[in-house]
C-alpha cells in the first residue's frame, strides 16, 4: 500500500524526491541504521505542519536528516531545529541537508538531547528564541517522557508533539514484555494521561516500516 500510494502521491517528479532518496542512500552508505521515517510518515508530518501553519519546528533525533528534509522541503517558510547526539549522524545529516539546499532553514545542533532541550527551553522562556509549533521526538526512548516535559514548555498553545515508536509491534500492550524501550513507552503513555495541559492519542501505524505508532500530544 505504501508503494502504490507513494507512487501516485509522491512521484519522482516532485521537487524534493531526489534529495529524499539521496538522503537515504547516503545514510545507508555511512552505516546509519535504516530506521528513518517511512515516506508516508514523513509526508504526513510535513502536511500536518502545513495545515497547522507551523513556522518553527523542533526535532530530537536527527539521524541522517530524512524527516527534517521532508518537513522543511514541503514547508518553504518553516525553520527546523534538530538535535542529534551521535557525531557521525550529525555530519551525515548536515551534508544531506546541504545537498537538499536546506542549510539556511534547518539547524542541526550536536549534543545530548536533555542538555540541548533545556538550553532551548531557557531561550524560549527568555524570549530570545521563538516558540515551536511542532515537535518530533524520535531519539533515545528512555528519555521520551523527559523530552516531552521539556517540549511542552516551549510550544505555542495547540501545538502537536509527536513521539515516534511507542507501539513497537504491539509490545506496548503486552505486559509480559519488559524491554526497556517498551517499558519507557508504557510509562510515557501512562504519564501523558495524567499530565495537566495535554491531550493525547496513540496512533498505530503500519507500512514499509513495520507495525509501530506515535503518541500524538496536543498541548493546551
Ligand atoms: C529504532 C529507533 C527508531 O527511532 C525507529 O523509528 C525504529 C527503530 C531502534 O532503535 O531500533
Ligand atoms: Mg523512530
Amino acid at each position: 500500500v505504501d508503494a502504490y500510494s507513494c507512487k501516485h502521491l509522491n512521484p519522482a517528479s516532485r521537487p524534493n524526491a531526489k534529495a529524499l532518496d539521496d538522503t537515504l542512500t547516503a545514510s545507508d552508505a555511512a552505516g546509519l541504521p535504516p530506521i528513518s521515517l517511512s515516506p508516508a510518515q514523513g509526508k504526513f508530518l510535513a502536511l500536518h505542519c502545513r495545515a497547522a501553519g507551523v513556522t518553527h519546528a523542533l526535532e530530537v533525533g536527527t539521524l541522517g536528516g530524512y524527516s527534517a528534509i521532508w518537513i522543511a522541503s514541503e514547508n518553504p517558510h518553516l525553520r527546523l531545529t534538530t538535535v542529534e547526539y551521535n557525531k557521525t549522524h550529525v555530519e551525515v545529516a548536515r551534508k544531506n541537508i546541504e545537498l537538499a539546499g536546506l542549510s539556511d532553514r534547518i539547524e542541526v545542533i550536536h549534543g545530548a538531547g536533555l542538555d540541548v532541550l533545556a538550553r532551548l527551553r531557557d531561550e524560549v522562556t527568555a524570549g530570545t528564541r521563538p516558540q515551536f509549533g511542532f515537535v518530533l521526538i524520535d531519539a533515545d526512548k528512555e528519555n521520551n517522557w523527559n523530552y516531552l516535559k521539556l517540549a511542552k514548555d516551549m510550544v505555542k498553545p495547540n501545538s502537536v508533539i509527536c513521539v515516534d515508536n511507542v507501539v513497537r509491534e504491539g509490545q506496548l500492550a503486552d505486559f509480559t514484555n519488559r524491554d526497556p524501550h517498551t517499558v519507557a513507552s508504557r510509562q510515557l503513555v501512562e504519564n501523558a494521561g495524567k499530565e495537566p495541559g495535554v491531550d493525547s492519542v496513540v496512533v498505530q501505524t503500519v507500512g514499509v516500516k513495520w507495525y509501530d505508532g506515535w503518541l500524538w500530544v496536543v498541548v493546551s
